[in-house]
């Protein structure tokens, strides 16, 4: 079993959402606290043992890039000024031995096509995806390396995280229809992007993180467009269940919706208090 290496974070979405703070800043340079989405993401795949970041980027995201490049007056700066400990901290957001890879989406046609895009750089092994806007906060193993565990437990395959969500909101989500809803990790049997809740397979909804094989990438090239008019990675992971070999993995941890304002300001409130703040 070929371990999971490389790290796919779609980051080319507009983020209309949060304008007008979005107008010029990426949504995931948003900080959480002091920290912005997209290092939460990356720290969790650095966790999970991944040493190529690959970024789908797009037009006006080079403040992403410049966050993950060295900063040669910064550095200096606070190295004359002996402040070491905000050094350390400026040098620990690129960590010796990762690689940051970044590739241009031309066209916003969707999640699957921006997965589809890192296909020249993730090549034949299985990788990693994690929608930076999905938080997770966890007491012990980050998230993505709970995927990559259950995927270790199953002798291989693709594996999904999911949680229950309320009914009614099943159609912001890709749904899973699965074996057995009670093992934390059971084979995904149906997946439906964002279905009405009439007509939801469950309430069992796929959070931002997605370990994936590599025949992902045949699937997605030839999905039709999918609700919204975009190439779905649901519609792709839907056609490669017939192999049996996609599983869904109740991962643990709170996860913080951090698209949505509300979400977004629960998380800050979280991760607030955490750091010892009155809020
Ligand atoms: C995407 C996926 C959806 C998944 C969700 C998780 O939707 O298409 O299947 O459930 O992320 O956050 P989006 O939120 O980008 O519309």
């Amino acid at each position: 079993m070929k371990p999971v290496r490389k790290v796919v974070f779609p980051v080319a979405g507009l983020g209309t959402r949060f304008l007008p703070a979005t107008k010029a800043m990426p949504k995931e340079m948003l900080p959480v606290v002091d920290k912005p989405l997209i290092q939460y993401a990356v720290e969790e795949a650095a966790a999970a043992g991944v040493t190529d970041m690959i970024f789908i980027t797009g037009r006006y995201k080079r403040s992403i890039e410049d966050h993950f490049d060295k900063s040669p007056e910064l550095e200096s700066d606070l190295a004359a000024k002996g402040k070491t400990a905000l050094l350390d901290l400026v040098h620990s957001i690129t960590p010796a031995g990762v690689n940051f890879i970044y590739i241009r989406q031309p066209e916003p046609l969707g999640l699957g096509h921006a997965v589809l895009c890192a296909r020249p750089v993730v090549g034949d092994e299985p990788f990693g995806v994690i929608l930076a806007d999905d938080l997770i906060y966890t007491t012990g193993r980050p998230a993505l390396g709970q995927l990559i565990d259950a995927r270790a437990g199953q002798g291989g395959g693709s594996v999904l995280a999911v949680q229950d969500v309320p009914h009614e909101e099943t159609n912001k989500y890709g749904i899973v229809d699965v074996q057995d809803p009670m093992q934390s990790t059971s084979c995904v049997r149906a997946i439906v992007e964002k279905p009405d809740p009439a007509q939801a397979p469950s309430d069992l909804a796929v959070i931002g993180r997605y370990v994936l094989e590599p025949e992902i990438f045949d699937a997605l090239q030839s999905v039709e467009r999918g609700v919204g008019g975009e190439i779905q990675l649901t519609d792709a992971i839907a056609a490669l269940l017939p192999q049996g070999r996609t599983w869904a993995h109740r991962f643990e941890g709170r996860r913080f919706d951090c698209g949505s304002k509300q979400g977004f300001l629960t998380a800050t409130a979280h991760y607030a208090r955490l750091a010892g703040y009155e809020i």
